[in-house]
């Protein structure tokens, strides 16, 4: 009785997924979320099913096992309905992992199923075009990652134009936690650099003619600075679909909320005001 129910449980879960296999060099993002786009993602009525119907018979292969909810008082709500009762104490039991463990590869496997449409229909253009680098810092970063080309999704890689204002046009300091970065200059002359971790903090930099390559290791804090009289442009390719951007004065002075003035100002030894103000404009 009890292998056929096994084999009931391995037949439907056939069912609800293919096989699938992908992986990706580096975590894909600061925190373990679902993908953003609720539609197509997920799994569909049919794998809910089918998962739904597995885990039942899971369920009663263990239904010996199935009476953790003694340790609850739910005899006061709906809950103390005895098949609610008896889903419940199931996640108490070992079989309440396999039922995580499904899920996620089912949402896994859907997750992989809707970017293989997107992939078909990816379509980003306009990368030869010139950007506007009237702000603050005089250059615009045009990223190409998971975000904008769902293509990407498990692949491992991403891309980005930057645009510098001529006389100081300026990518500020700044680290990707998940990527290195190969950059090359098409037009213009930068400066460039990364400085190594702790405790030679090292510069590293160079001035870059077009068609010169630079490289930034992953998490190293990095620049780029036009020194030329003239606009610049450069493309960076990055090895993470999602490579992540810490920008360290934004992360530093215009956190949200902002960390405690005092702290700042030890660490990086000025006063009070002059952290406050460093806030005010991050
Ligand atoms: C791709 O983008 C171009 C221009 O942005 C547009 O003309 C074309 O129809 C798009 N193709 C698809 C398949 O979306
Ligand atoms: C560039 O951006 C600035 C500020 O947003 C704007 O004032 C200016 O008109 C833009 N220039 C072009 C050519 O679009």
């Amino acid at each position: 009785m009890e292998a056929l129910q096994i084999f009931v449980a391995i037949f439907i879960l056939a069912l609800a997924s293919s096989l699938t296999f992908a992986s990706d060099p580096s975590p894909l993002q600061d925190f373990c979320v679902a993908i953003n786009d609720p539609k197509g993602s997920g799994m569909s009525s049919l794998q809910i099913l089918s998962f739904f119907l597995s885990y039942l018979c899971l369920c009663l292969m263990n239904i010996q096992t199935c009476t953790g909810y003694e340790s609850y008082d739910l005899s006061h709500s709906y809950l103390s309905h005895p098949f609610i009762r008896h889903l419940y104490s199931s996640f108490s039991n070992i079989n309440s992992s396999f039922f995580l463990l499904l899920l996620c590869l089912l949402t896994e496997n859907s997750a992989k199923m809707q970017s293989l449409a997107k992939q078909m229909t990816s379509n980003f253009s306009g990368l030869h075009i010139r950007k506007n680098t009237s702000n603050t810092f005089g250059s615009t970063v045009t990223p190409v990652n998971v975000a904008q080309m769902p293509g990407l999704h498990t692949l491992g890689i991403s891309m980005v134009r930057i645009d510098y204002a001529p006389n100081g046009g300026l990518n500020p300091p700044h680290t990707h936690p998940r990527a290195s970065e190969v950059l090359v200059v098409l037009e213009g002359t930068l400066h460039v650099g990364f400085v190594t971790s702790n405790p030679d903090n090292r510069l590293i930099s160079k001035v870059l003619y077009p068609g010169e390559v630079f490289v930034f290791p992953v998490g190293l804090i990095h620049f780029q600075y036009n020194i030329g009289n003239t606009y610049a442009v450069a493309f960076a390719g990055l090895s993470s679909e999602n490579p992540g951007v810490i920008t360290i004065a934004n992360a530093v002075f215009g956190s949200n909320p902002s960390i405690n003035a005092d702290i700042l100002a030890k660490a990086f030894n000025l006063d009070r005001k002059m952290v406050k103000n460093l806030q005010s404009k991050f």
